[in-house]
């Protein structure tokens, strides 16, 4: 059963971990890989489900590509044989095929887009990508679930996002990257992802200035250079091990980190009375005497991150007493709290707010992930767990976590 994780719990999880690269920054820039000529070398890139599907759609769309002996991936763009579409087949198995509306318009003042795929955690609408690039000076029009938009006079615009969506803003900075004039998005996203896409774009010969703030202004470059580029390490990958520790009564050396990117889950993980400390190799995580309750609501970074929802709801729920957890961005990810009452948690969900009563300690079940991020903490509360957990559809999980199975065996856990 390649799609199944069989998990035997109880084991405190000890020793080091090395984080991988970002999944959400390496995404969104081999998207933006196609903008410049010649060979992309890409350090730092996990080797996961849905950087391999991403590479189907660069090849789909005319990009070669390889793995180098040093892990490295090479990205070959001849601009005359880069075409602007891309399919249903491949763009619906993740959300992050929506960049190439971005890079494609910049690149080249057109793209037809396949309405995107990914996980199901909440309705995922393109309305802000569509307004800005509308700003810029496309048109657009949505059928038969593809996106159509050229644009014949860019130039570059203010852009205000309603919502600071991290999707919206990657798009809008690729496009007007090579839109003539000064464009300027206003409450932009300011996630790390954000500012790796910015550092990669301009070490091409972009003029980005602002990624990380709430004002990005992004004056148009006539050329983009193709060169060699290292991937940020990944703060999901990293918090989720931190959790681990923490769920387990164990302690692990979480490396490969840039520290300020987890403050958020940090504090989070303070106040639930875990010991954190920052060392030079890395983050030390030890757990406490016990899991105390703490309350969570999710924003837009530096707020704390949604995609660490999950695992902390996971944690909560085999603490002490109860916390209450928030999920403002998106509607439909509570679909985690099913599963972990089938392992004994006692959680109560009333619209977007989670009531997490600890239970002390959760029991192996045949348990199915629901998307990647409840599929993390399916596997936390698993580790933690008295008996055996048979997880379902771990694919989901497989699509953002880099040799989770090797790096979860190295730290002392029973995992097949
Ligand atoms: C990205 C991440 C995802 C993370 C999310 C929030 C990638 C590939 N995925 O997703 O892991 O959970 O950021 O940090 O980087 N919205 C609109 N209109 C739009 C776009 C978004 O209303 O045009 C809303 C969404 O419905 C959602 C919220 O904005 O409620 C946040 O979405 P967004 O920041 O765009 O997330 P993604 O870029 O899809």
């Amino acid at each position: 059963m390649k799609d199944t994780l069989l998990i035997k719990g109880g084991n405190p999880l000890r020793g080091k971990v090395r984080v991988s690269g970002a999944k959400n920054a390496g995404l969104v820039i081999m998207a933006a890989s196609i903008m410049a000529e010649g060979e992309t070398i890409l350090d730092n890139l996990p080797r996961i489900r849905d950087v391999e599907v991403m590479i189907q759609i660069l090849n789909e769309i005319g990009a070669e590509t390889k793995w180098n002996d040093d892990q490295s991936l090479s990205i070959m763009v001849d601009p005359s044989q880069i075409k602007t579409s891309t399919c249903y087949e491949l763009s619906k198995q993740l959300r992050a095929s929506n960049l190439f509306l971005g890079a494609m318009l910049g690149g080249r003042g057109e793209a037809i887009v396949s309405m995107p795929g990914g996980c199901d955690i909440g309705s995922r609408p393109m309305d802000l990508h569509l307004k800005g690039m509308q700003a810029l000076g496309a048109k657009t029009k949505i059928e038969h679930g593809y996106i159509y938009a050229r644009v014949d006079k860019p130039s570059g615009a203010r852009v205000y996002l309603d919502f600071p969506s991290v999707g919206a803003t990657e798009n809008i900075i690729m496009m007007a990257a090579k839109t003539p004039g000064l464009s300027t998005i206003e409450n932009a996203a300011k996630e790390p992802e954000i500012v790796d896409l910015a550092n990669y774009l301009n070490s091409m010969g972009a003029r980005i200035r602002g990624a990380g703030t709430d004002v990005i202004k992004i004056e148009g470059a006539q050329k983009l250079t193709a060169g060699r580029y290292a991937i940020i390490p990944d703060r999901i990958e990293a918090g989720t091990y931190m959790i681990s520790a923490a769920i387990t009564g164990g302690e692990v050396l979480v490396e490969n980190v840039i520290p300020t990117h987890l403050h958020p889950i940090i504090a989070k993980l303070q106040e639930t009375g875990a010991i954190v400390e920052e060392q030079d190799a890395g983050i030390l995580v030890k757990s406490g005497p016990y899991i105390q309750p703490v309350d969570i609501k999710t924003l837009p970074y530096p707020g704390f991150p949604t995609d660490m929802q999950s695992q902390m709801m996971a944690l909560l729920s085999m603490g002490r007493g109860s916390s209450i957890i928030v999920e403002n961005v998106f509607e439909n990810r509570f679909q985690i709290v099913d599963e972990l009452k089938r392992m004994g948690a006692n959680i109560k969900v009333e619209g977007h707010t989670a009531v997490v009563e600890g239970v002390g300690r959760l029991c192996g079940a045949r348990v199915k992930a629901t998307d990647l991020r409840a599929g993390a903490a399916l596997v936390l509360g698993a580790l933690a767990a008295i008996g055996e957990t048979e997880i379902e559809n771990a694919i989901h999980i497989f699509r953002g976590y880099e040799n989770l199975c090797e790096k979860l065996i190295s730290l002392g856990a029973d995992v097949r």
